[in-house]
């Protein structure tokens, strides 16, 4: 499995508090069957530049390698970064250095209980640029949840949407995983990862959702979001994508 949204190193943000936890993770994720994980931790334009972004990721990455090797665990990690959408989040000085693994994907969260009013423009923006947003869980945004045609524009538009293993299993309640199935179902999402925050309640968990999206949608349709389009993220390269649905 590839996991292109992860908090995985210590102290970076409300991901892993330290070392010994982020190495709990790690097991997690081989049990998993986890081969990749893109470390994307919170970026908040007003809180630092993207270059402390990069600085404080590059010397995490460095940490954690070493306890790869030590440990002898036979994982990949991939840069990353999940970047809370802003009005100028387009112009912002070096935004191409968060995206996936070098790519032209990045990773976009809205807010929970809302879709800013901007949020079309900075798409738009966004994608001049050549950067393509994956939108980060869209089916735990309140307004999604309410009226899931709500993403259906930002997809026309050219975004993506990632859901998390987590909502599909139903940690986040009923609604959310509902939701889920519908983005998933109507071309509307096109990525699974876990999200995982610590090695307890959000942890990398991947195997149960499999199990589960292969009942919503066989196993044609599930190897298309497992691997077909996460390798796609990772290689840069376009994938051809079915036209958004508008749920009934
Ligand atoms: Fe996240």
């Amino acid at each position: 499995m590839l996991d292109l949204h992860c908090h995985l190193f210590p102290d970076m943000d409300d991901g892993p508090a330290t070392m010994d936890e982020t190495l709990s993770m790690l097991y997690i994720a081989k049990e998993e069957n986890i081969d990749l994980i893109a470390a994307t931790h919170h970026y908040m334009e007003e809180q630092q530049t993207v270059a402390e972004y990069l600085a404080s990721w590059e010397e995490k990455h460095k940490q954690v390698q070493e306890f790869i090797k030590a440990e002898d665990i036979d994982l990949d990690i991939v840069m990353g970064a999940e970047v809370l959408i802003s009005p100028f989040l387009a112009q912002l000085e070096g935004l191409e250095s968060l995206c996936i693994n070098g790519s032209r994907y990045l990773l976009v969260e809205l807010p929970m209980l809302d879709i800013p009013q901007y949020t079309e423009d900075v798409i738009y923006a966004l994608r001049l640029k050549g950067i393509t947003p994956i939108i980060a869980h869209p089916e735990r945004n309140h307004c999604i949840i309410k009226d899931p045609n709500l993403l259906h524009s930002l997809i026309e538009m050219g975004a993506l949407g990632q859901v998390n293993t987590s909502s599909i299993t139903g940690l986040y309640g009923r609604k959310i995983r509902k939701c889920a199935r519908i983005l998933l179902g109507h071309n509307m999402a096109h990525l699974i990862a876990t999200d995982a925050h610590s090695p307890r309640t959000r942890s990398p968990r991947f195997k149960k959702a499999v199990t589960q999206l292969e009942k919503w949608f066989g196993s044609k349709y599930s190897q298309v979001l497992l691997y077909e389009n996460p390798i796609s993220v990772l290689n840069d390269v376009l994938f051809i994508r079915e036209p958004p649905i508008k749920s009934g």
